[in-house]
């Protein structure tokens, strides 16, 4: 049997154990990459690695709060021991909790620690695995970092409603630019990318996408070429702008 194209390449997709995340990490194991599901709760993360594997392809769980240093520790330390290095990072987890209202939560009503928290998640858990993997895949002279964005981030189009959801997505894509020029001289590719609206916990059911569709353009950014774009906003494979 032909060894598939990305037997090598190793994934962590955080957030992974449903909605989008699942899907990326469904669509990446399919691909022949050995996908590590990051999730807050181990036994959720353990049983969407097993239904991953049962077909032969190879998924790995760990527990991973992107919000907790000492658990992001703890799962690197984990992977490194069982699964070793990683190629492929998706900053997949994301939080959405402006209130009150949804849509209509308004600046005026946004406490610091809905920002706080919403950033914790969003952004400087991004950075943490970043900054933790960035570096071997430097050293090792190839990487993919996929961090999972939203139009509600686009500066461009910027409207009022979910104010700190809104400003951790833009912040998000600012972390992708300069990660991005950071590196632009080795073969990672750093991308971010809006999944459009999906029908997931965060999507609703009214969402007119399924986490499939928000999947495909994010499974196709983890496997860019070495020729692949870097440094870009993308939405259905297309560039957008910021
Ligand atoms: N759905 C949409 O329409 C839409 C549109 C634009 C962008 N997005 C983005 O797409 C990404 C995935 O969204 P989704 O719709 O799949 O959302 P979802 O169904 O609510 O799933 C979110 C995932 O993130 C995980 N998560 C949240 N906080 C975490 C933390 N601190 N550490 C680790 N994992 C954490 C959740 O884990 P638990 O199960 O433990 O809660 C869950 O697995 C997000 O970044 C979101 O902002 C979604």
């Amino acid at each position: 049997m032909a060894t598939p194209r990305n037997a090598t390449r190793t994934a962590l997709v955080t957030g992974a154990n449903r909605g989008i995340g699942f899907e990326v990490a469904r669509m990446l194991v399919g691909e022949g990459l050995h996908v590590i599901i990051g999730a807050r709760d181990g036994a959720k993360s353990r049983e969407a690695a097993a239904s991953l594997s049962k077909d032969g392809g190879k998924s790995t769980s760990v527990s991973l709060d992107v919000a907790d240093q000492a658990s992001v520790a703890d799962a690197l330390e984990e992977i490194a021991k069982t699964v070793g290095d990683i190629d492929v990072l998706v900053n997949n987890a994301g939080i959405l909790i402006d209130a009150p209202g949804g849509f209509r939560a308004s600046v005026f009503d946004m406490t610091d620690d809905t920002m706080r928290t919403t950033f914790e998640t969003n952004v400087i858990g991004p950075q943490r695995l970043i900054r933790a993997l960035v570096p071997g895949m430097r050293a090792r002279g190839y990487g993919r970092v996929v961090n999972v964005s939203s139009m509600a981030g686009q500066l461009s189009d910027m409207m009022a409603g979910y104010p700190a959801y809104r400003m951790s997505k833009a912040a998000l894509n600012a972390l992708t630019r300069v990660l991005a020029a950071e590196v632009a001289d080795t073969n990672i590719k750093v991308n971010s990318v809006c999944p459009g609206w999906c029908r997931t916990d965060m999507g609703g059911a009214g969402a007119t996408r399924t986490a499939a569709q928000g999947a495909d353009t994010i499974a196709w950014l983890a496997m860019l070429p070495d020729d692949g774009p870097s440094g870009l906003f993308f939405k259905d494979r297309q560039i957008i702008a910021w």
